[in-house]
């Protein structure tokens, strides 16, 4: 067999398995010699100083170390970063770049169950599931049990504003194709003829929330987005309306949003908050027509795997020169998540 090409991982052992399955270890060591029961989240100590004098790819993931200039001297052969989960830049010291190192993420794959967690709660929140749904629990004996007072609710020809044609917000627009509705898009880094391709009218952020009965939030955390949904731009939103935020708790004022879901003017499906998690008691845990769920959109359980095999994929595509799919370049981080 020729020589393979050392690799590392550098993941939480929580992660681990589920990103790395058994029957993908054995692809991925088709590719590179790696120890499959080694991993890990510090770089102190010998263990790790001989792994990284010999790595070449690193396979990193959750609980990954700051890859910083220190790790970078520890690892003179070091060619690639091959990272099995989201968002990588974080993790990454600009002096990563200034190597030479290629990087390559996988949100890609983990915008895949955050774009379907979206749908799910577009066709829920459109029906008001969610409020009606505690109303029909609460309900004594001989009231109405609201089974068919939905005036105002449901998908059909309804707007959804989309915030961030982002990898997760382009999944979003992709499923959204398959529904009869009017589809707005707010991102700066948008033309609207791009936008007119993705099947949404591209709009300024105040138009979006006129005219929103849903509105889902996929920019990344920046300081230009941090509250880009803030009360006056509450207040713009239709009687009725549904908010939904996987993206992170940051892009929304969580007081004003408090008060516009309290006074039952609008809704919310709030995945990401902030801060996260909300203090115990907090009324956005207890409003009915608001549900908090703790940070599950993107992937989990089986969802692990789908890491996994993009990284594989990814090292192969490294390994033949062939372009990455998940290539991260410094010129990109301001403005990705
Ligand atoms: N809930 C979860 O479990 C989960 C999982 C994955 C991602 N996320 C979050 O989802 C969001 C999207 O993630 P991603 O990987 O698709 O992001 P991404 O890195 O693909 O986003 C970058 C894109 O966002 C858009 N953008 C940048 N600034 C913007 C602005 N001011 N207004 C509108 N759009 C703007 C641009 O199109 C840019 O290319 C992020 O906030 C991320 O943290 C959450």
């Amino acid at each position: 067999m020729p020589r393979r090409p050392v690799a590392v991982f550098a993941i939480a052992p929580w992660a681990f398995g589920g990103v790395f399955p058994v029957d993908l270890l054995t692809r991925l060591r088709q590719l590179v010699d790696i120890d499959p029961a080694t991993t890990f989240t510090s770089f102190d100590g010998p263990a790790a100083a001989a792994a990284l004098a010999e790595a070449e790819i690193l396979l990193s993931g959750w609980g990954c170390p700051r890859i910083d200039a220190g790790v970078l001297a520890a690892a003179p052969r070091l060619r690639a970063l091959v990272h099995a989960a989201g968002t990588v830049k974080a993790r990454l010291d600009p002096v990563v770049f200034d190597r030479g190192l290629v990087v390559s993420s996988a949100a890609e794959a983990n915008a895949v169950p955050v774009a379907d967690y979206t749908i799910a709660m577009l066709v829920l929140g459109a029906k008001q599931v969610f409020g009606r749904a505690a109303r029909y629990a609460a309900a004594v004996e001989g009231t109405p049990r609201d089974w068919l007072s939905g005036e105002g609710t449901g998908l059909h020809h309804c707007t959804v504003g989309v915030i961030g044609a982002s990898r997760v917000g382009r999944l979003v627009l992709r499923r959204l194709r398959g529904f009869d509705v009017e589809v707005l898009l707010h991102d700066p880094y948008v033309s609207a003829a791009e936008a007119a391709h993705l099947g949404a009218e591209l709009v300024g952020m105040d138009d979006l929330c006129r005219r929103g009965d849903l509105v889902t939030v996929h920019a990344p955390a920046l300081p230009e987005t941090r509250h880009m949904l803030d009360a006056r731009r509450l207040d713009l939103l239709p009687e009725g309306a549904v908010v939904i935020n996987t993206a992170r708790g940051s892009l929304i004022d969580t007081e004003a949003l408090t008060r516009s879901c309290a006074s039952g003017r609008i809704s919310a499906v709030l995945d990401v908050t902030d801060p996260e998690p909300l203090p115990p008691g907090h009324p956005l845990l207890a409003l009915p027509n608001v549900l908090v769920t703790p940070h599950l959109a993107g992937a989990q359980g089986r969802e692990l795997r789908r890491l996994g095999e993009f990284a594989v994929a990814e090292v192969g595509r490294f390994l033949s020169g062939a372009p990455l799919v998940g290539r991260v370049e410094p010129e990109q981080l301001p403005y990705i998540a």
